[in-house]
């Protein structure tokens, strides 16, 4: 069965002695769109790249309004700034996820908490945070929510969309709704995946996105922040830019600010990925059937897209039947030039979350001990 799927795999792509699990496709207008920004002399924060992105990424995902930043976990810790989430407050996420989910929450201070996630989505799970929410939270007389056990505020909560699978997003949004928690969509893996039609990371209060180098598309490092909110994204863009008030020549600040201001050289990479982010997905899409028709053979489960969602597949996978399996079968592809990786190890297990506050979370464990992710590549 292993070196059927390392025949199978190298037949998608084939030419290629080793196959990676994502790698960025330049196909389109990114050499002369990066010249373009380089003659302009224009290669940091200010220039045009960096405004017609803002503009093409809320144009694209149906958000009012878009930030420009640095990288995803950037646009993460800034989403949760703008959201109000503040040192000693809690955040619930889920414990399948890159580190960079926690990692912006601990920037801030506060503490995460972890809530399982779906066997459908990899996403968190709606029914087992009303579960949460219903057994350990308290809403008080602020209107604001707080953990019976800590008396801490729960400032917001972080879905991530696993592998660019949609989590079942808008039951979420009821809840954070129900308990005034600020809804923040770590959409980082999700750009051109869709719930019910509506893209992800346009559900809650603010939504993010990365461009790192082994995304959908890439301008090697990048990252944006969507929301509706006029307010909150002045302010995001105000707190990307040093919290600088604007003035022709004078340097006056007026809060601590951050550097996180996408350049304008990654901005003109990104808005030629743009143009190319569609058949992207589409070729992604199709790569994926050919994988679920193949593994329907093999008898191994595929992870397809949940029902009423519209996936990207980002990163591919399958469920193997153990984790014994899983180790063979990732011994046998990496020996073979077929690159795979498992899933993260849970967040909660991490020395620096071993303390956190958790549900039961049987179902990541079952995803982490066999979810294997196969290559992903956009085919040329
Ligand atoms: C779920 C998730 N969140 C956040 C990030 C952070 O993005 P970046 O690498 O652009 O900082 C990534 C990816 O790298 C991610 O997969």
């Amino acid at each position: 069965m292993y070196k059927q799927t390392v025949d199978f795999i190298k037949s998608q792509f084939p030419n290629q002695d080793f196959i990676p699990l994502h790698e960025p496709r330049f196909v389109g207008k990114e050499r002369q769109y990066v010249m373009d920004a380089i003659d302009s002399t224009f290669v940091s924060s200010v220039g045009k790249y960096v405004d017609d992105f803002e503009k093409q990424i809320a144009t694209y995902t149906g958000a009012k309004y878009a930030v420009a930043c640095v990288n995803g976990t950037a646009a993460l810790h800034m989403a949760m700034i703008v959201a109000g989430v503040k040192a000693k407050d809690m955040v619930i996420t889920q414990p399948l996820s890159f580190i960079a989910t926690c990692n912006a929450i601990s920037y801030i201070g506060a503490s995460p908490v972890f809530v399982d996630v779906d066997m459908d989505t990899m996403g968190l799970s709606a029914q087992k945070l009303k579960l949460y929410l219903h057994e350990f939270v308290v809403k008080k007389a602020d209107g604001f929510s707080y953990h019976k056990t800590t008396n801490q505020k729960i400032a917001a909560c972080v879905p991530m969309h696993t592998f660019g699978h949609p989590c079942h997003i808008d039951e979420i949004a009821e809840l954070c709704h129900e308990f005034n928690i600020a809804l923040i969509e770590d959409a980082a893996e999700s750009i051109g995946s869709y719930y019910k039609n509506k893209h992800t990371g346009t559900f809650g209060l603010l939504g993010t996105f990365s461009f790192n180098g082994n995304k959908t598309i890439t301008c090697g490092g990048g990252g944006a922040i969507v929301t509706n909110d006029e307010g909150l994204a002045k302010r995001a863009k105000y707190l990307t830019t040093q919290a600088k008030v604007p003035h022709r020549w004078e340097f006056v600040h007026d809060e601590i600010g951050y550097n996180y201001r996408m350049p304008n050289l990654n901005a003109a990479l990104m808005c030629a990925q743009l143009e190319q982010l569609t058949d992207f997905v589409e070729n992604k899409r199709n790569l994926a059937n050919s994988y679920q028709h193949f593994f329907s053979t093999m008898d191994i489960k595929f992870m397809l897209e949940p029902s009423e969602a519209k996936s990207n597949y980002w990163l591919c996978a399958i469920l193997l039947k153990d984790k014994t399996t899983r180790d063979e079968f990732l011994q046998f592809t990496n020996d073979h030039g077929v690159m795979t990786r498992p899933v993260w190890a849970l967040m909660n297990k991490l020395v620096m979350f071993k303390e956190a506050l958790h549900g039961n979370l049987d179902n990541a464990q079952y995803l982490e001990d066999r979810i294997v992710n196969i290559p992903s590549s956009v085919r040329v």
